[in-house]
């Protein structure tokens, strides 16, 4: 009788462990990771110069993926409205830079960046252009870089 009980109960205990365990597997992908998810930024959208306006066509089709649409971050790479990206710390030659070369990780858990081969450096001119104006709507405004 005993031995019976036991049979049923084993694999209840199982299912029970495997559970806890997708649990805690899926806990952290839920927006709770305060370092890559607390980056995703609501951005206030300014009207456009026509340049900017080029800058977003272009940003939305070779950035936004990972950058976020209208540069609002992902969980796959950061947002431009955040301080870290005023032209102070991150100046226009970060962009053509980034662009060209990619970027290896270094502010954030995301991973690298690889080259973007579909812009040229006219492009990310619109592109930074866009970016900034975005960033003096949303408050993101020079700081001295301070390192
Ligand atoms: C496949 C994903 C991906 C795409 C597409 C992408 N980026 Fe990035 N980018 C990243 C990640 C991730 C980082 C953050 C790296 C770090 O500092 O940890 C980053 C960082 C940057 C930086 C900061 C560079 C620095 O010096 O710290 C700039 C500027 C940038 N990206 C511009 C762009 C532009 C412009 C485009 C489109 C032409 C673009 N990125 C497309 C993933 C991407």
């Amino acid at each position: 009788m005993l031995e019976k009980l036991k049979g049923k109960i084993a694999p209840i205990f199982i299912g029970v462990f495997l559970l806890a365990g997708v649990y805690v597997m899926f806990k952290n992908n839920d927006g709770s990771n305060p370092t890559a998810s607390a980056q995703i930024v609501s951005v206030k959208v300014p009207e456009l110069s026509e340049k900017a306006e080029q800058g977003k066509i272009l940003f939305d089709e070779s950035c936004a993926a990972c950058h976020g649409v209208d540069t609002g971050g992902t969980d796959v790479g950061p947002s431009f409205m955040l301080s870290t990206y005023n032209p102070g710390h991150h100046a226009d030659e970060a962009f053509y830079r980034a662009a060209q070369f990619g970027v290896i990780s270094h502010h954030w858990p995301f991973g690298n960046m690889p080259a973007i081969t579909t812009v040229n450096r006219k492009d990310v001119e619109k592109i930074i252009r866009y970016v900034r104006e975005l960033q003096v709507a949303n408050g993101i405004a020079t700081e001295e870089h301070v390192m």
